[in-house]
């Protein structure tokens, strides 16, 4: 593996491995980027199929969904649909191993994600999700959770694009996601800031950095004295990094958090 790297890319990675090693309390944000090895389109790849005609944007929001909720709900079906049979790459599973690991290492890694698919769960980590899940449905009006779900990952999928009408007041149910204008949900927000400002490293991994409050998260850290690490293959132009490794995460991940661990400097 490490020798598909370039050597300037591992002499990052040897000096991002060297600051994680030494740091006690790591605070991670993931994007739509570290699922792209995955196969699942980050959300500003341009739209394909049917849907290219639209900006992620325009659909991911509560004006859309009041405007025409068919349109909304059918285009979160074709998501799922995308995303049903996708299963974590090399950098999920990295992380999770570093997540199990970490008591053994004597680090607190608090690994946040505004990513909606479940890639991390599947890969073993726990991930505090700031953006909501693409696998649950509530009510749009009494925000009741709809239980019975017919595209919970456990039963047969079902990508039907009919709306679904609320058992309990007879509105429309909608993904459980946080959508452009809504709030983020308040506990995972509060661990979210608190990780990130009582942080030795924060890592920033496959984000545009473009959608706050997430993208703010770095600045936090940053203030509060953190070293920001940041792994994409398109670096973002944020003022705040320290550390940049311009490559793909599942491509760097693995090499990095195997230095991490194992303290191994091959
Ligand atoms: N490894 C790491 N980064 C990658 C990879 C990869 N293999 N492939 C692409 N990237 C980077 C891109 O260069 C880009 O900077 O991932 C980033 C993805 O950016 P976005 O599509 O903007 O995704 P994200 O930052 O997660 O978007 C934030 O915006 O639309 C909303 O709610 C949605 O959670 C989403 C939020």
């Amino acid at each position: 593996m490490v020798a598909e790297l370039s050597a300037e890319l591992i002499a990052q990675v040897q000096q991002a491995a060297q600051l994680l090693r030494s740091a006690k309390r790591i605070c991670i944000l993931t994007g739509a980027g570290i699922s792209a090895e995955s196969g699942i389109p980050t959300f500003r790849d341009k739209q394909t199929g049917l849907w290219e005609k639209f900006r992620a944007e325009d659909l991911a929001s509560p004006v859309a969904f009041a405007r025409d909720p068919k349109l909304v709900w059918s285009w979160y079906q074709w998501r799922r649909q995308l995303v049903h049979d996708k299963a974590p790459n090399p950098a999920h599973r990295a992380l999770a191993q570093w997540q199990s690991a970490s008591a053994s290492v004597q680090q607190h890694i608090t690994l946040i994600t505004q990513n909606v698919d479940d890639l991390h769960e599947q890969a073993g980590s726990e991930a505090v999700h700031l953006h909501g899940h693409l696998w649950k449905n509530r009510c749009s009006q009494c925000d009741s959770v709809y239980e019975d779900d017919p595209n919970a990952k456990d039963k047969p999928l079902d990508f039907d694009e009919q709306l679904i009408a609320c058992p309990q007041c007879g509105d429309y149910i909608r993904p459980d996601i946080v959508w452009f204008g809504e709030s983020l949900p308040v506990a995972a927000w509060q661990t979210a800031e608190e990780a990130a400002a009582d942080c030795d490293i924060f890592m920033s991994i496959g984000t545009s950095s473009l959608v706050y409050p997430a993208a703010g998260l770095a600045q936090l850290a940053k203030q509060n004295g953190a070293q920001i690490i940041e792994i994409n293959p398109n670096p973002t132009p944020s003022t705040v990094v320290d550390l940049t490794l311009a490559a793909k995460a599942g491509a760097v991940m693995p090499v990095l958090i195997d230095k991490v661990i194992n303290k191994s400097d091959k």
